[in-house]
Protein backbone atom coordinates (compact mmCIF):
# COMPACT_ATOMS: atom_id res chain seq x y z
CA UNK A 1 0.00 0.00 0.00
CA UNK A 2 1.21 3.42 -0.77
CA UNK A 3 1.94 6.24 1.80
CA UNK A 4 -0.72 8.52 -0.40
CA UNK A 5 -3.85 5.76 0.01
CA UNK A 6 -4.04 7.19 3.48
CA UNK A 7 -6.41 9.65 1.46
CA UNK A 8 -8.38 7.42 0.34
CA UNK A 9 -8.80 5.31 3.51
CA UNK A 10 -10.21 8.85 4.97
CA UNK A 11 -12.27 9.48 2.03
CA UNK A 12 -13.85 6.15 1.99
CA UNK A 13 -14.41 6.36 5.59
CA UNK A 14 -16.36 9.43 4.98
CA UNK A 15 -19.15 7.56 2.51
CA UNK A 16 -20.24 5.77 5.65
CA UNK A 17 -20.56 8.94 7.60
CA UNK A 18 -16.39 8.84 9.68
CA UNK A 19 -15.05 11.98 9.55
CA UNK A 20 -11.18 12.53 10.55
CA UNK A 21 -11.51 12.69 14.94
CA UNK A 22 -7.85 14.16 14.82
CA UNK A 23 -6.72 17.38 12.51
CA UNK A 24 -5.09 17.14 9.45
CA UNK A 25 -2.48 19.38 9.40
CA UNK A 26 0.41 20.86 11.93
CA UNK A 27 -1.40 24.41 12.80
CA UNK A 28 -4.13 22.50 14.26
CA UNK A 29 -2.21 19.76 15.55
CA UNK A 30 -0.23 22.35 17.56
CA UNK A 31 -3.74 24.11 18.29
CA UNK A 32 -5.66 21.22 19.75
CA UNK A 33 -2.40 19.98 21.76
CA UNK A 34 -2.16 23.05 23.38
CA UNK A 35 -5.95 23.27 24.71
CA UNK A 36 -5.20 19.42 25.47
CA UNK A 37 -1.42 19.69 27.54
CA UNK A 38 -1.34 20.64 30.70
CA UNK A 39 0.16 24.60 30.10
CA UNK A 40 3.68 23.64 31.35
CA UNK A 41 4.44 20.49 28.95
CA UNK A 42 2.84 22.80 26.60
CA UNK A 43 5.30 25.44 26.66
CA UNK A 44 8.23 23.16 27.14
CA UNK A 45 7.53 21.47 24.03
CA UNK A 46 6.40 24.36 22.20
CA UNK A 47 9.06 27.14 23.60
CA UNK A 48 12.27 27.71 22.31
CA UNK A 49 15.95 29.47 23.02
CA UNK A 50 15.60 33.28 23.48
CA UNK A 51 13.11 35.27 21.45
CA UNK A 52 12.57 31.89 19.30
CA UNK A 53 13.67 33.48 16.18
CA UNK A 54 16.09 30.39 15.33
CA UNK A 55 13.32 27.94 15.58
CA UNK A 56 10.96 30.42 13.31
CA UNK A 57 13.44 30.33 10.64
CA UNK A 58 13.89 26.84 10.75
CA UNK A 59 10.02 26.65 9.77
CA UNK A 60 10.14 29.69 7.68
CA UNK A 61 13.76 28.43 5.79
CA UNK A 62 11.71 25.87 3.93
CA UNK A 63 9.43 28.20 2.40
CA UNK A 64 12.33 29.67 0.57
CA UNK A 65 12.22 26.29 -1.46
CA UNK A 66 10.27 24.91 -3.91
CA UNK A 67 9.71 22.27 -5.62
CA UNK A 68 10.01 22.37 -9.47
CA UNK A 69 6.94 19.79 -10.68
CA UNK A 70 7.84 17.71 -13.97
CA UNK A 71 5.11 16.38 -16.17
CA UNK A 72 5.03 12.76 -18.34
CA UNK A 73 6.63 11.06 -15.43
CA UNK A 74 3.88 8.21 -14.86
CA UNK A 75 4.77 8.39 -11.75
CA UNK A 76 2.21 5.29 -10.29
CA UNK A 77 4.77 3.59 -7.80
CA UNK A 78 6.45 5.86 -5.96
CA UNK A 79 9.46 3.73 -3.68
CA UNK A 80 10.61 5.79 -0.35
CA UNK A 81 12.42 2.85 1.06
CA UNK A 82 15.74 3.93 2.19
CA UNK A 83 18.50 1.46 3.50
CA UNK A 84 20.18 3.26 6.55
CA UNK A 85 22.87 1.36 8.92
CA UNK A 86 22.57 -1.82 7.29
CA UNK A 87 18.51 -1.22 7.72
CA UNK A 88 16.24 -1.74 5.07
CA UNK A 89 13.25 1.27 6.37
CA UNK A 90 10.07 1.76 4.89
CA UNK A 91 10.37 5.50 4.85
CA UNK A 92 12.93 8.02 4.91
CA UNK A 93 11.42 9.42 8.28
CA UNK A 94 11.95 8.93 11.99
CA UNK A 95 11.21 10.34 15.21
CA UNK A 96 13.20 12.78 16.25
CA UNK A 97 14.19 11.95 20.40
CA UNK A 98 12.16 14.25 22.63
CA UNK A 99 12.78 13.89 26.19
CA UNK A 100 9.81 14.99 27.50
CA UNK A 101 7.40 12.40 25.04
CA UNK A 102 6.84 10.50 28.21
CA UNK A 103 4.71 13.21 29.85
CA UNK A 104 3.28 14.38 26.72
CA UNK A 105 1.12 10.93 27.21
CA UNK A 106 -2.17 11.59 28.92
CA UNK A 107 -1.20 8.54 30.83
CA UNK A 108 2.69 9.65 31.66
CA UNK A 109 3.84 6.78 29.51
CA UNK A 110 4.36 8.84 26.41
CA UNK A 111 8.02 6.79 25.71
CA UNK A 112 6.17 3.48 25.69
CA UNK A 113 3.02 4.86 23.16
CA UNK A 114 5.64 6.89 20.83
CA UNK A 115 7.10 3.12 20.64
CA UNK A 116 3.96 1.13 20.08
CA UNK A 117 3.63 4.25 16.75
CA UNK A 118 6.65 3.07 15.63
CA UNK A 119 5.80 -0.38 15.71
CA UNK A 120 2.32 0.15 13.50
CA UNK A 121 4.07 2.62 10.95
CA UNK A 122 7.69 0.88 10.61
CA UNK A 123 8.96 4.80 11.28
CA UNK A 124 11.83 4.54 13.97
CA UNK A 125 11.97 6.01 17.03
CA UNK A 126 15.13 7.68 18.72
CA UNK A 127 14.80 7.11 22.32
CA UNK A 128 16.28 9.73 24.49
CA UNK A 129 18.07 9.14 27.55
CA UNK A 130 15.18 11.59 29.38
CA UNK A 131 12.39 9.07 29.50
CA UNK A 132 9.75 7.98 32.10
CA UNK A 133 9.85 4.15 31.18
CA UNK A 134 13.61 2.48 31.53
CA UNK A 135 15.26 2.40 27.91
CA UNK A 136 14.54 -1.40 27.82
CA UNK A 137 10.47 -1.27 28.69
CA UNK A 138 10.41 1.21 25.55
CA UNK A 139 12.12 -1.21 23.32
CA UNK A 140 10.18 -4.21 23.53
CA UNK A 141 7.25 -2.51 22.38
CA UNK A 142 9.28 -1.63 18.82
CA UNK A 143 7.57 -4.77 17.42
CA UNK A 144 9.68 -4.93 14.19
CA UNK A 145 10.73 -1.93 13.72
CA UNK A 146 14.30 -0.24 14.45
CA UNK A 147 14.86 1.93 17.57
CA UNK A 148 18.03 3.83 17.93
CA UNK A 149 18.80 5.08 21.57
CA UNK A 150 19.95 8.87 21.96
CA UNK A 151 22.88 9.33 24.59
CA UNK A 152 23.14 12.96 26.47
CA UNK A 153 27.24 11.77 27.27
CA UNK A 154 27.33 11.99 31.47
CA UNK A 155 30.31 13.60 32.78
CA UNK A 156 30.59 9.94 34.54
CA UNK A 157 32.34 7.90 31.96
CA UNK A 158 31.05 4.57 33.74
CA UNK A 159 27.63 5.78 33.31
CA UNK A 160 27.79 6.51 29.40
CA UNK A 161 29.07 2.85 28.98
CA UNK A 162 26.49 1.63 31.00
CA UNK A 163 23.55 3.31 28.94
CA UNK A 164 25.53 2.56 25.85
CA UNK A 165 25.61 -1.17 26.80
CA UNK A 166 21.77 -1.21 28.13
CA UNK A 167 20.61 0.06 25.08
CA UNK A 168 23.34 -2.63 22.83
CA UNK A 169 21.55 -5.16 25.09
CA UNK A 170 17.53 -3.87 24.29
CA UNK A 171 18.01 -4.38 20.74
CA UNK A 172 18.66 -0.99 19.94
CA UNK A 173 20.51 0.03 16.54
CA UNK A 174 22.53 2.68 16.73
CA UNK A 175 23.93 5.43 19.18
CA UNK A 176 23.19 8.80 18.40
CA UNK A 177 25.12 11.39 20.46
CA UNK A 178 23.62 14.72 20.99
CA UNK A 179 26.49 17.54 21.21
CA UNK A 180 24.62 20.76 21.63
CA UNK A 181 22.95 19.93 24.78
CA UNK A 182 25.52 19.69 27.70
CA UNK A 183 23.90 22.70 29.09
CA UNK A 184 20.41 23.94 28.64
CA UNK A 185 19.58 26.98 26.36
CA UNK A 186 18.54 30.34 27.54
CA UNK A 187 14.47 29.12 27.31
CA UNK A 188 12.53 32.27 28.27
CA UNK A 189 9.50 30.78 28.36
CA UNK A 190 10.75 27.71 30.72
CA UNK A 191 12.61 30.07 32.79
CA UNK A 192 9.22 32.85 33.47
CA UNK A 193 7.73 29.78 34.86
CA UNK A 194 11.00 28.07 37.08
CA UNK A 195 9.84 24.86 34.59
CA UNK A 196 12.06 22.18 34.10
CA UNK A 197 10.78 18.59 34.45
CA UNK A 198 13.78 16.89 35.35
CA UNK A 199 14.51 18.70 38.02
CA UNK A 200 11.11 17.95 39.01
CA UNK A 201 12.32 14.10 38.79
CA UNK A 202 10.13 13.56 35.38
CA UNK A 203 11.73 11.80 32.97
CA UNK A 204 14.90 10.07 35.00
CA UNK A 205 14.15 6.84 34.68
CA UNK A 206 16.79 5.37 32.61
CA UNK A 207 19.28 7.08 35.37
CA UNK A 208 17.43 5.80 38.39
CA UNK A 209 17.28 2.14 36.76
CA UNK A 210 20.91 2.56 35.99
CA UNK A 211 23.18 0.41 38.08
CA UNK A 212 26.23 2.84 37.90
CA UNK A 213 23.90 5.88 38.82
CA UNK A 214 22.22 3.88 41.81
CA UNK A 215 25.80 3.04 42.85
CA UNK A 216 26.57 6.72 43.20
CA UNK A 217 23.85 7.27 45.59
CA UNK A 218 23.78 7.17 49.07
CA UNK A 219 19.84 6.32 49.57
CA UNK A 220 17.61 5.43 46.55
CA UNK A 221 15.75 7.39 44.63
CA UNK A 222 12.95 5.71 45.93
CA UNK A 223 13.78 7.45 49.20
CA UNK A 224 15.16 10.01 48.29
CA UNK A 225 13.93 11.94 44.83
CA UNK A 226 15.88 15.34 45.64
CA UNK A 227 19.11 13.76 46.59
CA UNK A 228 18.86 11.62 43.16
CA UNK A 229 17.70 14.65 41.54
CA UNK A 230 20.66 16.49 42.89
CA UNK A 231 23.22 13.41 41.56
CA UNK A 232 21.59 13.75 38.20
CA UNK A 233 22.25 17.09 37.73
CA UNK A 234 25.90 16.76 38.87
CA UNK A 235 26.41 14.34 36.33
CA UNK A 236 23.99 15.22 33.91
CA UNK A 237 26.47 17.47 30.55
CA UNK A 238 29.40 16.67 29.79
CA UNK A 239 31.41 19.26 27.47
CA UNK A 240 32.93 16.91 24.91
CA UNK A 241 35.51 17.92 22.81
CA UNK A 242 37.40 16.29 19.69
CA UNK A 243 39.75 14.37 22.13
CA UNK A 244 36.94 12.52 23.37
CA UNK A 245 35.67 11.22 20.23
CA UNK A 246 38.18 8.26 20.02
CA UNK A 247 36.55 7.04 23.62
CA UNK A 248 33.01 7.58 22.39
CA UNK A 249 33.90 5.14 19.24
CA UNK A 250 34.92 3.13 21.48
CA UNK A 251 31.68 2.62 23.80
CA UNK A 252 30.03 0.34 20.75
CA UNK A 253 30.21 -0.98 17.65
CA UNK A 254 26.59 -0.07 16.87
CA UNK A 255 26.52 2.60 14.22
CA UNK A 256 27.48 6.19 15.86
CA UNK A 257 26.09 9.22 14.75
CA UNK A 258 26.57 12.43 16.12
CA UNK A 259 23.13 14.86 16.44
CA UNK A 260 24.04 18.77 16.48
CA UNK A 261 26.49 18.78 13.15
CA UNK A 262 25.59 22.24 11.28
CA UNK A 263 29.35 23.22 10.08
CA UNK A 264 30.69 21.35 7.57
CA UNK A 265 34.27 21.05 8.85
CA UNK A 266 32.85 19.16 11.94
CA UNK A 267 30.95 16.69 9.83
CA UNK A 268 34.23 16.22 7.97
CA UNK A 269 36.00 16.22 11.56
CA UNK A 270 33.50 13.48 12.50
CA UNK A 271 33.78 11.40 10.08
CA UNK A 272 37.81 11.53 10.09
CA UNK A 273 37.00 10.43 13.89
CA UNK A 274 34.96 7.38 13.06
CA UNK A 275 31.39 7.90 13.13
CA UNK A 276 28.88 6.17 11.12
CA UNK A 277 26.65 8.77 10.36
CA UNK A 278 26.06 12.97 10.88
CA UNK A 279 22.68 14.19 12.29
CA UNK A 280 22.40 17.80 11.14
CA UNK A 281 20.23 19.63 13.61
CA UNK A 282 19.92 22.75 15.96
CA UNK A 283 17.73 20.98 18.17
CA UNK A 284 14.98 22.53 16.92
CA UNK A 285 15.85 26.26 17.98
CA UNK A 286 15.84 24.89 21.93
CA UNK A 287 19.36 25.49 22.28
CA UNK A 288 20.89 29.06 20.92
CA UNK A 289 19.00 31.63 19.48
CA UNK A 290 20.59 34.02 16.65
CA UNK A 291 21.25 30.77 14.62
CA UNK A 292 20.91 29.74 10.79
CA UNK A 293 17.96 27.78 9.96
CA UNK A 294 19.08 24.18 9.85
CA UNK A 295 17.50 23.39 6.31
CA UNK A 296 20.30 26.38 5.32
CA UNK A 297 22.73 24.53 7.05
CA UNK A 298 22.49 20.67 5.50
CA UNK A 299 23.68 21.44 1.53
CA UNK A 300 26.64 21.55 3.41
CA UNK A 301 26.97 19.05 5.81
CA UNK A 302 25.99 16.54 3.38
CA UNK A 303 28.97 17.66 0.90
CA UNK A 304 30.86 17.15 3.62
CA UNK A 305 29.60 14.14 4.58
CA UNK A 306 30.70 12.24 1.38
CA UNK A 307 28.54 9.48 1.06
CA UNK A 308 28.14 9.18 4.80
CA UNK A 309 24.62 9.14 5.87
CA UNK A 310 23.60 12.45 6.90
CA UNK A 311 20.20 12.69 9.18
CA UNK A 312 18.28 15.56 9.18
CA UNK A 313 15.56 17.72 12.00
CA UNK A 314 14.44 21.10 12.76
CA UNK A 315 11.33 22.82 11.29
CA UNK A 316 9.63 19.79 9.84
CA UNK A 317 6.16 20.05 9.72
CA UNK A 318 5.12 18.57 6.62
CA UNK A 319 4.93 16.67 4.01
CA UNK A 320 6.37 19.07 1.52
CA UNK A 321 9.08 19.66 3.93
CA UNK A 322 10.37 16.42 4.19
CA UNK A 323 10.69 16.40 0.34
CA UNK A 324 12.66 19.42 0.14
CA UNK A 325 14.97 17.87 2.92
CA UNK A 326 15.68 14.49 1.15
CA UNK A 327 15.68 17.00 -2.02
CA UNK A 328 18.72 18.70 -0.41
CA UNK A 329 20.62 15.67 0.70
CA UNK A 330 19.16 14.04 3.87
CA UNK A 331 19.39 10.14 4.19
CA UNK A 332 16.80 10.27 6.76
CA UNK A 333 14.40 12.97 8.45
CA UNK A 334 13.20 13.49 11.54
CA UNK A 335 10.04 14.65 12.85
CA UNK A 336 10.27 16.68 15.93
CA UNK A 337 7.59 18.19 17.87
CA UNK A 338 4.39 17.30 15.29
CA UNK A 339 4.25 13.63 16.67
CA UNK A 340 4.80 15.52 20.40
CA UNK A 341 1.54 16.86 19.71
CA UNK A 342 -0.44 13.63 17.78
CA UNK A 343 0.58 12.12 20.96
CA UNK A 344 -0.86 14.42 23.36
CA UNK A 345 -4.20 14.27 21.08
CA UNK A 346 -4.72 10.52 20.40
CA UNK A 347 -2.50 8.27 22.01
CA UNK A 348 -0.54 5.61 20.25
CA UNK A 349 -3.08 6.45 17.27
CA UNK A 350 -2.71 10.39 17.26
CA UNK A 351 1.23 9.58 16.20
CA UNK A 352 -0.04 7.22 13.93
CA UNK A 353 -2.11 9.56 12.48
CA UNK A 354 0.55 12.43 12.62
CA UNK A 355 2.98 10.10 11.10
CA UNK A 356 0.87 8.65 8.31
CA UNK A 357 -0.24 12.06 7.42
CA UNK A 358 2.94 13.74 6.33
CA UNK A 359 4.42 10.39 4.77
CA UNK A 360 0.96 10.07 2.53
CA UNK A 361 1.89 14.06 1.48
CA UNK A 362 5.10 13.54 1.11
CA UNK A 363 4.02 10.96 -1.20
CA UNK A 364 1.84 12.35 -2.77
CA UNK A 365 3.32 15.54 -3.46
CA UNK A 366 6.15 13.14 -5.33
CA UNK A 367 3.55 11.61 -7.37
CA UNK A 368 1.92 14.80 -8.37
CA UNK A 369 5.71 16.56 -9.42
CA UNK A 370 7.07 13.82 -11.29
CA UNK A 371 9.60 12.38 -8.73
CA UNK A 372 9.37 8.55 -8.11
CA UNK A 373 11.90 7.85 -6.14
CA UNK A 374 14.69 9.25 -3.24
CA UNK A 375 16.58 9.30 -5.78
CA UNK A 376 15.03 11.53 -8.48
CA UNK A 377 14.36 14.15 -5.29
CA UNK A 378 17.88 16.29 -6.10
CA UNK A 379 18.94 19.70 -5.41
CA UNK A 380 18.17 20.35 -9.56
CA UNK A 381 14.44 19.24 -8.40
CA UNK A 382 14.20 22.84 -6.27
CA UNK A 383 14.12 26.30 -7.12
CA UNK A 384 14.65 29.46 -4.54
CA UNK A 385 11.18 30.93 -4.28
CA UNK A 386 11.79 35.08 -3.71
C1 LIG B 1 10.22 18.96 23.99
C2 LIG B 1 11.45 18.55 23.28
C3 LIG B 1 12.36 17.72 23.91
C4 LIG B 1 13.52 17.33 23.25
N1 LIG B 1 14.37 16.44 23.84
C5 LIG B 1 15.46 16.02 23.19
C6 LIG B 1 16.30 15.03 23.74
O1 LIG B 1 16.03 14.51 24.81
N2 LIG B 1 17.40 14.67 23.05
C7 LIG B 1 17.73 15.23 21.84
O2 LIG B 1 18.75 14.88 21.24
N3 LIG B 1 16.92 16.14 21.27
C8 LIG B 1 15.80 16.53 21.90
N4 LIG B 1 14.96 17.42 21.30
C9 LIG B 1 15.27 17.93 19.96
C10 LIG B 1 14.66 17.03 18.87
O3 LIG B 1 15.31 15.80 18.81
C11 LIG B 1 14.74 17.70 17.50
O4 LIG B 1 16.09 18.05 17.25
C12 LIG B 1 13.86 18.94 17.41
O5 LIG B 1 12.60 18.70 18.00
C13 LIG B 1 13.65 19.33 15.95
O6 LIG B 1 12.94 20.53 15.87
P1 LIG B 1 11.37 20.60 15.51
O7 LIG B 1 10.65 19.78 16.51
O8 LIG B 1 11.03 22.05 15.63
O9 LIG B 1 11.23 20.08 14.11
C14 LIG B 1 13.78 17.81 21.94
C15 LIG B 1 12.83 18.61 21.30
C16 LIG B 1 11.67 18.98 21.95
C17 LIG B 1 10.66 19.80 21.20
Amino acid sequence: MAFGDYQLEIYLQGLSGIVPTMPMAYADWEAKAEAAMPPSVYSYVAGGAGDERTQRVNRTAFDQWGLMPRMFVGAKERDLTVELFGLRLPSPVFMAPIGVIGICAQDGHGDLATAKAAARTGVPMVVSTLTEDPLEDVAAEFGDTPGFFQLYTPTDKDLAASLVQRAEAAGYKGIIVTLDTWIPGWRPRDLSTSNFPQLRGRCLANYFSDPVFRAGLSQPPEENLQGAVLHWVSLFGNPLTWDDLPWLRSLTKLPLIVKGICHPDDARRAKDGGVDGIYCSNHGGRQANGGIPAIDCLPAVVEAADGMPVLFDSGIRSGADIVKALALGATAVGIGRPYAYGLALGGVDGVVHVLRSLLAEADLIMAVDGYPTRKDLTPEALRRVE
